[in-house]
């Protein structure tokens, strides 16, 4: 071929097998490109459908979700932060994605913990990560405070209870329940409501009558929120506090809406180093009631339920209030907004914030699992996204009232009858309901 002198037939010849080539490749590429740009049309709803996908329907109402892009495109999702960086994470630790350069974590080594609840390194703000954020200057400031320190996961203990599961060490003695609640530096007349009424330390007996069983309490702080103005000294009456009632734990960030997910991660890592023989964990608000009497019946019954099944269906178990199909808030005065540039898509299935309870088991594996998820500012929805990864199918029980009951019901005690938890009550009205409540519910 090569040498081939060129008449015009020979030249033909010579010709041929590139332009077949060549005709080849176009078609090829044109057959890629039109694949790629290939959307299902939406199915007839008499179709039978061979696949229900779990989790959301983003595209067809009743009928389970199809993908709308080709699920080989791997392409980063354009423009917003957070869905970015999480993109990065997950290829960074994907073996199949990114070959053989993983960031090794290794298996679980007993002695040594791969992820120390260390002190602070100094936590800079990143505003390299803020430049990558179109409209940072016009974001409110709660969201640019946040895109400025999401990168700082540690933060020193300031006031902790090392003893608080001290002696506690065998399967009976361990706290069946451990309460960490949510609250802030001011907020003492809470804090006190809730260890005289639903926080109580010590053994609580079931509502059937039946066990009686080990409960811990502890509040998570951070530290006052000095940047919106002067704030009076309340130092010396929080030490007071922690040294009577030995239940604060206060790490050293500032304790605003958009920091609360350091709550959970800190808190998961204090669990892990001083009292990982809990059985379930209540994490919620400062501005709850709970029937904790009633909640520990329903988490024995739940227990008892799964005598025999194996280990880890019991420990991948977290009950609340459960949240589908969520959309961020885009309406930029909102509590809650977060701007499309910083997050794109819906939310993942969550449990509502103002209470949830969760096996000691899951919140050791949500410990591991967020190290793998960007920061998000919103704690209950982050949990979501650690949940979401670790394929968990949260619970939703009715008796989570993260919205409250009926205003005319409120008032009547049998309303409460099927109640685990109610938001939202002022401490004056938790010890009310605690008083209404002893008395027994026979007429409900
Ligand atoms: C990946 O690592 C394993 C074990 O270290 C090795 O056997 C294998 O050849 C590597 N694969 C590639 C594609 O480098
Ligand atoms: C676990 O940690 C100990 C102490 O640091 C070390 O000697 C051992 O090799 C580690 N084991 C594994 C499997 O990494
Ligand atoms: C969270 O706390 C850190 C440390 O105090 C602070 O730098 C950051 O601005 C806080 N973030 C928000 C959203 O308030």
């Amino acid at each position: 071929m090569a040498r081939c002198k060129c008449s015009g037939r020979a030249f033909c010849l010579c010709l041929l097998p590139f332009l077949m080539m060549s005709h080849l490749l176009v078609y090829i590429i044109v057959t890629i490109f039109v694949a790629m740009s290939y959307r299902p049309e939406p199915q007839p709803v008499s179709l039978p459908l061979h696949f229900i996908a779990p989790g959301v329907s983003s595209n067809s109402g009743a009928l389970a979700s199809h993908p709308l892009n080709a699920f080989w495109n791997l392409r980063l999702v354009e423009g917003a932060l957070w869905n970015r960086l999480q993109h990065l994470k997950d290829r960074e630790n994907n073996p199949i994605l990114r070959g053989n350069i993983t960031v090794v974590r290794g298996p679980q080594n007993e002695s040594t913990d791969p992820f120390p609840n260390d002190g602070s390194p100094l936590c800079q703000p990143d505003h390299l990560l803020a430049s990558q954020l179109p409209d940072f200057n016009t974001i409110p400031e709660q969201m640019k405070d946040f895109v400025l320190s999401m990168h700082c996961r540690s933060y020193t203990l300031l006031k902790n209870q090392p003893d608080l599961c001290n002696g506690q060490d065998t399967e009976t003695d361990a706290p069946m329940l451990f309460m960490a609640i949510k609250s802030q530096v001011g907020n003492f007349e809470n804090r006190q409501a809730i260890r005289e009424t639903w926080g109580r330390t010590g053994l609580v007996q079931e509502e059937s009558g039946g066990q009686r069983w080990q409960v811990r309490t502890v509040f998570l702080l951070g530290r006052q929120d000095v940047t919106t103005g002067p704030h009076p000294d309340l130092e010396a009456l929080l030490q007071l506090e922690s040294s009577l009632h030995k239940d604060i734990l206060q790490w050293d960030f500032r304790d605003t809406f958009f920091n609360l997910t350091l709550k959970d991660l800190l808190f998961w890592n204090w669990l892990a180093v001083h009292c990982p023989q809990a059985h379930f964990i209540f994490k919620g608000d400062d501005d709850v009631f709970v029937r904790t009497s009633a909640l520990l019946d329903y988490l024995n019954k739940h227990h008892a339920s799964l005598q025999g099944t194996n280990k880890k269906v019991k420990d991948d178990f977290l009950v609340g209030d459960v949240i589908s199909n969520a959309w961020p808030s885009r309406q930029p005065t909102a509590k809650y907004y977060i701007p499309e540039s910083f997050y794109k898509g819906i939310y993942p299935t969550y449990a509502g914030g103002g209470g949830v309870v969760y096996s000691a088991a899951l919140a050791m594996r949500l410990r591991e699992v967020s190290h793998w998820v960007s920061l998000f500012p919103i704690d209950d929805v982050y949990m979501g996204m650690c949940l979401q990864r670790l394929g968990i199918r949260l619970i939703h029980h009715p008796g989570f009232l993260t919205f409250d009951l009926p205003d005319a019901k409120k008032e009547t005690p049998c309303a409460y009858h099927k109640v685990l938890l109610v938001h939202k009550r002022s401490p004056k009205e938790m010890l009310t309901l605690w008083r209404v409540l002893k008395a027994p519910l026979a007429e409900c």
